[in-house]
């Protein structure tokens, strides 16, 4: 059975199914959320807090767009579709900060990295982030996982998106990674 609500997406009205995301009713309306845990073919993590958005009053703090429904959202006090922002100054701040965060233990070796210029890390901080970083303390160090000869690690680069996790546990159907 069809459940269909109208939403207004930085001031576009769609109409999307009331289980969709709102990542995904965003993408139904041409708007790009940056996101890093999230992936349509697995469960929902919700932990790397990169694809805020703003829900007109709702709570008066960002909302995880991959982790809450079109239905949850409230319609106006006349009934108009609830509105979403994702080009607000709120949203600006709040990418800036998850970048920032993000980057606090990731070495910025992206000169040696194998993955340099082909990294959605390095294409979002320059998009999404800022120049400059609060954090004056060492960085973490962490030991490299053995997963076997056919995989390398190197864990200082790891932003736990989980991904890997919920993939070898959802698709491949082994839970030895955590
Ligand atoms: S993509 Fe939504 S929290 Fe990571």
């Amino acid at each position: 059975m069809s459940d269909l609500r109208k939403i207004n997406i930085d001031g576009q009205v769609i109409e999307v199914e009331g289980a969709m995301t709102l990542i995904q009713a965003c993408e139904i309306a041409g708007i790009e959320i940056p996101r890093f845990c999230y992936h349509e073919r697995l469960s929902i993590a919700g932990n790397c807090r990169m694809c805020l958005v703003e829900v007109v009053g709702g709570p008066p703090k960002p909302t995880a767009s991959c982790a809450m429904q079109v239905r949850d959202l409230r319609p106006g006090k006349d009934g108009e579709p609830p509105v979403v922002k994702t080009n607000s100054p709120m949203v600006k701040k709040a990418r800036e900060g998850v970048m920032e965060f993000l980057l606090i233990n990731h070495p910025l070796d992206c000169p040696i990295c194998d993955q340099g210029g082909e990294c959605d890390l390095q294409d979002q901080a320059m998009a999404y982030g800022v120049d400059f970083s609060r954090f004056r303390e060492p960085k973490r160090a962490t030991e490299d996982l053995n997963l076997g000869p056919l995989v390398a690690t190197t864990m200082t680069r790891c932003i736990s998106c989980t991904r890997c996790v919920r993939f070898t546990t959802e698709v491949a159907g082994i839970k030895q990674m955590g």
